[in-house]
Order: structure tokens, then sequence, then C-alpha cells
């Protein structure tokens, strides 16, 4: 099969993350962008992209790009376009678009142009037009225009891969899971020590690190790929992939575990655990953190994402003061990593980060954190914050 270029989007700050992912995958070429990374393989590669990686939200399989300065050209360019070898007249199709620069600036419109060079290229040469459906659209295409250059992709997977399938039930402010799989790879978590995460909500965070540490595909309970609708669709091909990646499944010996202080949210935490098949791997229980302490001796990592005092209402600068009083008092033999937009939080943390590393969390830019907290000693450690 022959190998293509493709460009895997995601958020910024996981770009490395995501090249590493493609590269351990066995993707050629792979260089990082900004929210991007592009790479080669072939459709099956695709295939294996889509089901594996954890920072990716999307898959894009580039077809072509050209010039344009103005909205006669981008039409005439997308009609030069041999729309036959992707869709027929009764396929359905939808068409996201994102501009920068200049020359185009209402990316609604450059959908708009886009989808009238389609159908109007398919009236003339065959008296019909094909159908717009936004929703489950039969081929999906993607316009990226920055300046003068245009390219156009088919977007593999259609709904964005942080989709996993697992997660029915979520608290008010669930973390996106490609984000949380990202934080947990960028705190180096594979699966080396016990993990908790203390304010675990509807679970993600535990989920993506047990996916992480058993080698799990990321997307093995997602219900579908864009590529499914594809004209050369190839299911054997994909078994044959799924087939190969779970095999490399494995045990994680230490311990996974989650807290919350909220009833509510331990059922839901409990539900897409179930969705996920991890009940015998991830332990909740309700417990206020504030009033926890690590057990036993072994060193323990933590991970989680504490209220931001956006969407759900905390005493900020108390609550952020707590977590270090708690760090500091009862977890020793610990590396905790939290990520939080609250700037002015995390100075009444009261211990020094020993990382800082900027990501951002949707349009929310935020830090996410490190403290290393020594097994006998009840001071953090105090080291230099230099941010990354
Ligand atoms: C931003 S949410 C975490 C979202 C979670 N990562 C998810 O994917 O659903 C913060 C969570 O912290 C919990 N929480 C707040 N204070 C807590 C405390 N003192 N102890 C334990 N959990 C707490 C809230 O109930 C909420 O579920």
């Amino acid at each position: 099969m022959q190998n293509f270029k493709m460009v895997a989007k995601t958020f910024f700050g996981f770009e490395e993350i995501l090249a590493e992912e493609l590269r351990v995958l066995g993707g050629s070429n792979v260089r990082v962008g900004v929210r991007n990374v592009t790479f080669e393989g072939d459709t099956g590669f695709m295939y294996k992209a889509n089901l594996c990686c954890r920072t990716a939200i999307k898959i894009l399989k580039p077809i072509t790009e050209f010039r344009a300065h103005n909205e006669e050209e981008l039409y005439r360019g997308i009609q030069k376009i041999n729309w036959r070898k992707y869709m027929t007249v009764t396929s359905t199709f939808a068409i996201n678009a994102t501009v920068h620069g200049e020359l185009f600036k209402h990316s609604q419109f450059v959908a708009f142009k886009t989808k009238d060079a389609i159908v109007d290229k398919f009236r003339k040469e065959e008296g019909t037009r094909p159908d717009v459906d936004t929703k489950n659209p039969d081929l999906r295409l993607n316009i990226h225009i920055s300046n003068n250059y245009v390219n156009v992709a088919l977007d593999s997977s259609g709904a964005s891969l942080h989709h996993r399938g697992y997660r029915t039930s979520t608290n008010i402010a669930p973390i996106n899971e490609a984000l949380a799989a990202g934080l947990v790879l960028l705190s180096g978590w594979k699966g080396q020590c016990d993990l908790l995460d203390p304010m675990c909500g509807s679970g993600t965070m535990l989920i993506e690190a047990a996916m992480i540490a058993m080698n799990i595909p990321a997307n093995l309970n997602r219900k579908e790929f864009a590529f499914e609708k594809w004209s050369d669709w190839d299911v054997d091909l994909y078994e044959r992939i799924e087939q190969s990646a779970l095999k490399r499944v494995t045990d994680c010996p230490f311990t996974i575990r989650g807290y919350d202080k909220a009833p509510s949210v331990i059922e839901k935490a409990r539900e897409n655990i179930k969705n996920a098949q991890l009940e015998e791997f991830i332990t909740i229980e309700r417990q206020d953190f504030f009033e926890s302490e690590k057990d036993g001796d072994d060193f323990l990592q933590l991970i989680f994402n504490p209220p931001y005092g956006e969407r759900l209402p905390v005493d900020v600068d108390r609550f952020y003061g707590q977590i270090g009083d708690t760090l500091k008092q009862g977890y020793p033999g610990t590396h905790a990593w939290f990520v939080t937009s609250n700037m002015e939080g995390l100075k009444h943390v009261g211990l020094r980060p020993s990382r800082k590393i900027k990501v951002f969390n949707g349009k929310l830019e935020s830090r996410l954190v490190k403290y290393e907290m020594y097994a006998g000693s009840k001071k953090g450690k105090y080291m230099n914050d230099g941010e990354e």
C-alpha cells in the first residue's frame, strides 16, 4: 500500500507527545507543527492512528493544495478536484473550514463557497447534486486557508477523537479525554507506580491513565470513524490492525485509584469505568482529599484537575492553600501533578513547583504543575519554578 501525508491535530502543548505517539506506532517523516503533527503512512496506518493515538483530536488526509487570492479563485480551485474519487451524487457531505490571514476572514463563508463549487460541479455534469448533512455526512471535508494558501483534506476521524465512547456520565466540569491522556503522558506516568486522582470527578484521568498503563488502544470503545464511510473502507484491514494492537495489551501491577468528595460524582465515575471495562483495575472512593493521607510507604503519583473557579464555585485562595497543606502534611513520598488555569490559585499552594508546563484546556491557558514531596520530611522540595 502507498504512503501518503496526513495531519494529526491536537491541543497546544501536546505536539511533542503526539509526535512521539506517532513514531512509536510506526509513522514516517513525523514533524511537529503548532497544534498539529504531520506524518506519513498508508491506509492501515491511518486506521491505526485513529484507533491508537491518545492525544490526537483529528487525523486529516490532505488531497490537494492550491493558491487563492479571492473567492473566485477558491471556487475554481475546488472545482478542479476530481470529487468523484471521494463521493457520488447521492453522498452527503459536510465542510469544516478554518481561516488565517488577511485574505479570507470568515470560515463560514469559505465553507459556503466550497459547498457551492462542489454542488455546481455535480449539477453541471450529472444534472443533480449531493446534499449537505452537517450531523452524519458520508464525507467530511476540511478546508484550511492560511493567507492565500488553501489546503483541502478529508477528515478521516469524524467527531473529535476525544469521544472515546466510554463516557456516558459526566459531572459539570469533565476534562477532555485527549487532554487528560496528554497530561498523564506529560507527567511521565506509564504505569510504573501507584496513581491517585484525588478529585476524580467522572474518572476521565483515571481511565486514560489505565489505558496508557495497559497499552489499550485509546479509541477501542469508539462507535465510529469517518473513514468507515469512504469508498475504499477496508474492514478486514481495520480488524487486522485492531487485533494486532490488542495483542500488545499488558497488565498493570500498580493501583489506580480515585477520590471525590461528591457522592453523585462517584456513581458517574464508576459508570464510565464500567463502560471502559476497567472495573478490575480502577477503584473509586468517596473521600475528601483534604481529610486524607497517603496509604503506606510506596511511592505514589497524584494527577488531577482541581476546580479552577470557572465552572465550579470555590473559594480559590483557601482551596489551593488546602491542596498545598494536604500535600505537605499527608503525602510524603509523592509526586503531585495538577493542571489549572487559575494562576492566582497557584500562588496560594505554598509550595514551589519543580515543573510548570504551559498547556491549553480548550481556550483556557493553563499550567500543569508538579510538586515533589519527599518521604521523611513534611516539607515539599523547593526548587526553581522555571516555566517550560
Ligand atoms: C474539575 S472537576 C474534575 C473533573 C474530572 N477530571 C473529570 O474528568 O470529570 C473537580 C472535582 O473535584 C472534586 N472536589 C472538590 N473538592 C474536593 C475535595 N476536597 N476532595 C475531593 N474531591 C473534591 C469535585 O467534586 C469535582 O468532581
